[in-house]
C-alpha cells in the first residue's frame, strides 16, 4: 500500500497524545469517535513510555520534542500503529525513513505557523540590530546611568540587506515584512528560485546581507550548514538570525564569532541540543535568546494542535489529510 495514500478507514481507533494539546484541538478525533490515551504530560515522553505506549495504539499525535526513532515506530507497527501526526512543521525528530518502511504515515502542520514565526524572527532580527536585550540586562542591573550619545548602539534594520537562507513560505512572510521596513531583501535555496534576489552561493549572500534569517528544515545537507567558515563569510557588522533548527548552526562557532565580535550579533529561538543551551551562548553579550518559541501564540498553537489532530483522523478514515509528510 503506497505509504501516502493509505485507506486505513478505521472506524474507532485507539490514538496517544503525547502532550497535552490547547482546547478545541481534539475535536476532529473526539468527532470521529476514537478513544484518546492522554498521559496529560507538560513536557517530552521518554523512548521507553513511548516504546510502551505505541503497542496499544493506532495513531499518534506527538511534538517536535518527542522522538520518534526507528524503534518507537517499529514497536508500534509490529502491533496496529498506522499514522503519527506532528503538532509541528519540522519533521526532523521523526524516522520518515523508517515510517515510510513500515508503512506509517506521517503527516504535520505546514501553513498555520507561518505568519507567527515569521513575527518572532523579525522580533529577533530587530532585539539583535538594537541589542535590545543588553540594553535590557544594564537596566535590570542597575547598571543605567541614563541615555548618553555613544551608550547601547545598535545597527539600522531600516534600509538594511536582509539574506534569508531558505525560501519557503516563513521565509517569504519575512520577506513581506521587511518589505515594510524599506529593507532590500536576497534569498539563497538549494534550487534557484529563479525569482528576483536569488543568490546562488551561500557565502556569497552571507557577505552581502546585514542581517541572515535562516528559514530552512534540518536534514543531513543542513546540519552545520552555519559554520566557522560561513560566519567568517560574515560582515562584523552582520546579524545572525535562527528561528529554524539549532543543529543549522554549529552553537560553539556561533558563540566563539559573537565573542570574538567577528559579527555584529545574533538572535535565537533555537538550539543545537535544546533544552540544554551552549554556556559560551548564555555567557555571550549581543544576543538575544528565547526558548524555541517561534509558534507560541495562542491562536497558532490551537491551529497546530488541531490540524496534527486533524490529520491523523483523516488518515484513519481513509481521507487524503491536508499536510503528508512524503
Ligand atoms: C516549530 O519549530 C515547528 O516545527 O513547528
Amino acid at each position: 500500500m503506497p505509504y501516502d495514500q493509505a485507506p486505513y478507514g478505521l472506524e474507532m481507533a485507539t490514538v496517544l497524545i503525547t502532550q497535552r494539546l490547547l482546547e478545541g484541538s481534539l475535536e476532529p478525533l473526539e468527532t470521529d469517535g476514537h478513544e484518546l490515551i492522554q498521559p496529560g504530560q507538560s513536557g517530552p515522553m521518554s523512548e521507553d513510555e513511548l516504546l510502551d505506549a505505541v503497542r496499544r495504539v493506532d495513531g499518534v499525535v506527538c511534538t517536535l520534542t518527542d522522538r520518534i526513532t526507528a524503534a518507537v515506530l517499529e514497536a508500534g507497527a509490529r502491533e496496529r500503529l498506522k499514522v503519527v501526526g506532528t503538532a509541528s512543521v519540522g519533521f526532523d525528530h521523526i524516522d520518515v525513513a523508517a515510517a515510510k518502511r513500515l508503512g506509517v504515515a506521517v503527516c504535520n502542520t505546514p501553513g498555520v505557523l507561518d505568519e507567527s514565526t515569521a513575527d518572532l524572527a523579525f522580533f529577533l532580527i530587530l532585539a539583535a540590530a538594537r541589542r535590545t536585550s543588553d540594553s535590557e540586562a544594564d537596566l535590570r542591573a542597575g547598571a543605567w546611568t541614563g541615555p548618553t550619545l555613544a551608550g547601547h548602539l545598535g545597527v539600522d534594520v531600516h534600509g538594511a540587506t536582509l539574506g534569508l537562507v531558505g525560501f519557503g513560505r516563513i521565509a517569504r512572510q519575512v520577506a513581506r515584512r521587511a518589505e515594510g521596513f524599506g529593507m532590500r531583501v536576497l534569498h539563497h535555496s538549494r534550487r534557484d528560485t529563479g525569482e528576483a534576489g536569488y543568490v546562488g552561493v551561500l557565502e556569497d549572500l552571507l557577505a552581502l546581507a546585514d542581517i541572515v534569517s535562516l528559514h530552512v528544515p534540518l536534514d543531513t545537507s543542513t546540519r552545520h550548514l552555519i559554520g566557522p567558515a560561513q560566519l567568517a563569510a560574515m560582515r562584523p557588522s552582520s546579524i545572525l538570525v535562527n528561528t529554524a533548527r539549532g543543529p543549522v548552526v554549529d552553537e560553539a562557532a556561533l558563540a566563539d564569532a559573537l565573542e570574538a565580535g567577528r559579527i555584529f550579533g545574533a538572535g535565537l529561538d533555537v538550539y543545537e541540543n535544546e533544552p540544554a543551551v551552549d554556556p559560551g551562548l548564555l555567557a555571550a553579550r549581543h544576543v538575544t535568546l528565547l526558548p524555541h518559541v517561534g509558534s507560541a501564540t495562542l491562536a497558532t498553537r490551537k491551529a497546530i494542535g488541531r490540524l496534527a489532530c486533524q490529520g491523523v483522523a483523516d488518515l484513519l478514515a481513509g481521507r487524503a489529510p491536508g499536510a503528508p509528510v512524503t
